[in-house]
Order: structure tokens, then C-alpha cells, then sequence
């Protein structure tokens, strides 16, 4: 992939005309299919779990942080109501950022000039991370899809984001679940995440 990008890039820079477009649509097309393929090497591939003892909401924060630019884009408000403040939690944390990641940026493709609200809690045996957003809902005959790989509704998506957000939370023994309202709008993803004895 890398060789046939690198080629047709050579060859835009030396034609004229249709040519040169047809040259830059490759080059485009390519750079689009190794998207493509990093994503299902993400989904295939088996990784080792590392658990560390981590801030629950530090592990919110670093997420939120990460696509600040994103809300901004979208003229989106991101509201943040972490109150399981000083708890920890033994998890993965590249992992679990990696699943909250696709669930909030997820929201915030989803929605403009709205809110998308990132809220933490302590719960029996366990802690739910929850996004919820104001943005264009999801049909009712779409939600029991769209856990699956390659299930996608957007035009330039995988739909891996959500299957990958799944695996991880299994592995953790947790629970992601979603509702929502269509066509009036919003959503709320849940994410339970066990916390284990001894
Ligand atoms: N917050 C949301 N609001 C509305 N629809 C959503 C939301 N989250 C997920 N969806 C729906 O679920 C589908 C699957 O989501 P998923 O993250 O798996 O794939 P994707 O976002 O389409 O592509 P990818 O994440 O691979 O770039 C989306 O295409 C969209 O239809
Ligand atoms: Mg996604």
C-alpha cells in the first residue's frame, strides 16, 4: 500500500491535466484504505491487558482533553460531571481510554452546536462512566447493530469504534450499553466497569 501511495504521489507530481486528478485521486484513495486496514489490524489483533491503579476521572480527563479540538470544531459544549472524585480503579488504562475515546468522539460526530456531558460515578461493586450527548439520536432499528464491526451509518466510517469500545469493556468484565431518543434526538451511552474483591 505504502509502495502503490508513494508511486502515484511521484506520478502527480510529474503529470498534467485529468491525469495529475486521476494521480491525487489515488493517492487519496490509498491513504484512505490504510485508514481502513489499521482499523481492522486494530479490531484483529490480541492484546495483552496491563492493569494499573488509576484515577477514575483522570482517565475521563485525558479523553476529554484529547478531543477538545474536536468539540470546538463542532461547536460543541463538553459538560463534565465526574463525581467519583478520589476513586480508583484497576483497569487497562490505554485500553479503556482507547473504548471511552470512540464512545465521545462518536458523540461528538453525531452532534452540533450541542452538548455532549461526561459524567463519573461510584455504583454497588462497580463505577459507570456515562456519555450523553444532544445530537441526532439513533433509530430504534439501528441501536441493536451498532455494537457490531462494520455496522456504520456515517460516510467515511468503519464502524469498528463501537465493536472495539465493546471488546474492551468485556475484557474488564463490564457492561456498555446505549439508548436513544429518534427522532427528537440524543443519546446516552453506559459503561459499567466491576470492581473486584481481593
Ligand atoms: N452518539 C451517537 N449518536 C448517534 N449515532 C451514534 C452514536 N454513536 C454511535 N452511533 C451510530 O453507531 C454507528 C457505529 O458506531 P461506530 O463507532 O462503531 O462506527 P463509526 O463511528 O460509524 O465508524 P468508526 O468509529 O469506525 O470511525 C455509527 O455509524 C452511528 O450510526
Ligand atoms: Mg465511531
Amino acid at each position: 500500500m505504502v509502495s502503490v501511495g508513494g508511486f502515484a504521489s511521484r506520478l502527480e507530481d510529474r503529470l498534467e491535466g485529468n491525469l495529475k486528478e486521476y494521480a491525487r485521486i489515488i493517492s487519496k484513495e490509498v491513504a484512505r484504505l490504510e485508514e481502513i486496514l489499521k482499523d481492522i489490524l486494530g479490531f484483529v489483533k490480541e492484546v495483552r491487558i496491563v492493569k494499573k491503579t488509576v484515577p477514575l476521572n483522570e482517565v475521563a480527563e485525558d479523553v476529554i482533553e484529547l478531543l477538545s479540538a474536536e468539540f470546538a470544531e463542532r461547536g460543541n459544549t463538553l459538560v463534565r460531571k465526574l463525581d467519583a472524585s478520589g476513586l480508583d480503579i484497576t483497569i487497562d488504562p490505554n485500553r479503556i481510554k482507547e473504548a471511552l475515546l470512540n464512545v465521545v468522539s462518536n458523540a461528538n460526530q453525531a452532534t452540533d452546536g450541542g452538548t455532549i456531558t461526561v459524567s463519573t460515578s461510584a455504583e454497588d461493586r462497580g463505577v459507570v462512566v456515562e456519555v450523553s450527548d444532544t445530537g441526532c439520536g439513533i433509530r430504534d432499528e439501528d441501536l441493536h447493530r451498532i455494537f457490531d464491526p462494520f455496522f456504520t451509518t456515517r460516510p467515511t466510517g468503519t464502524g469498528l469504534g463501537l465493536a472495539i469500545a465493546k471488546r474492551i469493556v468485556e475484557e474488564h468484565d463490564g457492561k456498555i450499553s446505549a439508548t436513544s431518543r429518534y427522532p427528537a434526538g440524543g443519546s446516552t451511552f453506559r459503561i459499567f466497569l466491576p470492581i473486584k474483591e481481593g
